[in-house]
């Protein structure tokens, strides 16, 4: 049912992001879609679709902002493994954007990758324009510098710095819950809804799932994984297996599970989908 479920959700995202951008010639589209399609979980944006499902919102609403949201998220892939950055030449499986590309390709198509985002949203075919205002604000804060970026920011600062648990967990509530939280929200505002309502859930979901990659980056098999192992002990990272040790690790992302789970009650059997979701990404391999 699970299964079935997020394969449903997959498949109307990745018609929609085909619909988008197949049609669009030239260099710069086809580092975008190389990227784009190269095989990423589209957590992101079925969360989008499963918080608009939950409330009975407009779903085709929700179906823009949650490709506007992976088209963000890919470009801060394509971003985070240039060599001035993580330097990682593997992502989804297949070599980076800058290894295909080179470098100001890679940088470009992040670029366009943002501005589509916007373009997508805006020429939709969305009659509600304060839902639209409200689904920018959401998406273009979240990855802003209050969001991703921030979080960014503060990653690379880490690698010379040490920080504490405090710092950590906002570092990665910027870098990582930010998107997420921002995706929650828009499933929210496509029904209508305060789009706060999610929020315990996305941030514990946020966290978890950040968790989960700092354990699988020592932990994974780069097949299954589909980018490098190792990549934070090569770039100094501290993250949270550095912190509490890998048991730490692993008690505070099921703490945080259970917490993101925990806070579903208001929905009932509709938080279902929501639930199952937490626990998929509990222990995912990839
Ligand atoms: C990777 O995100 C970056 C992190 C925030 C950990 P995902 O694990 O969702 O990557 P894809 O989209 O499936 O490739
Ligand atoms: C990056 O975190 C999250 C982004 C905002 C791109 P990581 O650097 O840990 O992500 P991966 O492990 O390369 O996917
Ligand atoms: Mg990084
Ligand atoms: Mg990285
Ligand atoms: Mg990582």
């Amino acid at each position: 049912m699970f299964r079935e479920k997020l394969g449903e959700y997959i498949n109307k995202i990745d018609t929609h992001l085909h619909t988008l951008l197949d049609s669009k010639e030239g260099l710069i589209y086809e580092a975008m879609r190389y990227s784009l399609y190269a095989g990423g979980k589209r957590i992101r944006p079925v969360l989008t679709l499963a918080c608009c499902e939950a409330l009975g919102g407009d779903m085709e609403a929700a179906l823009s902002y949650a490709c506007a949201i992976e088209m963000i998220h890919t470009y801060s892939l394509i971003h985070d493994d240039l060599p001035c950055m993580d330097n990682d030449d593997l992502r989804r499986g297949k070599p980076t954007n800058h290894i295909v590309y080179g470098e100001a390709t890679a940088v470009l198509s992040g670029d366009a990758l943002l501005n589509y985002a916007c373009e997508s949203v805006l020429t939709a075919d969305i009659k509600d324009s304060k839902m639209q205002l409200d689904a920018l604000k959401i998406i273009y804060t979240a990855s802003g510098a209050e969001g991703m970026i921030g979080g960014q920011i503060m990653d690379m600062e880490a690698e010379v710095t040490q920080i504490d648990a405090e710092t950590l967990s906002l570092l990665h509530k910027k870098k990582t819950g930010a998107l997420i939280c921002a995706s929650a929200a828009l499933g929210a505002v496509s029904a209508g809804k305060d789009p706060a309502i999610f929020e315990k859930y996305a941030l514990s979901l946020g966290l978890a799932f950040q968790i989960r990659d700092d354990i699988l980056d020592i932990e994974g098999d780069v097949e299954t994984f589909g980018k490098p192992i190792l990549s934070d002990e090569k770039n100094s990272k501290t993250t949270y297996v550095t912190l509490y040790g890998m048991d730490g690790a692993k008690e505070i992302l099921k703490e945080e599970t259970q917490n993101a789970i925990d806070s579903l009650h208001f929905l009932g059997t509709k938080g279902e989908f929501l639930k199952e979701l937490a626990l998929y990404l509990l222990d995912r391999k990839n």
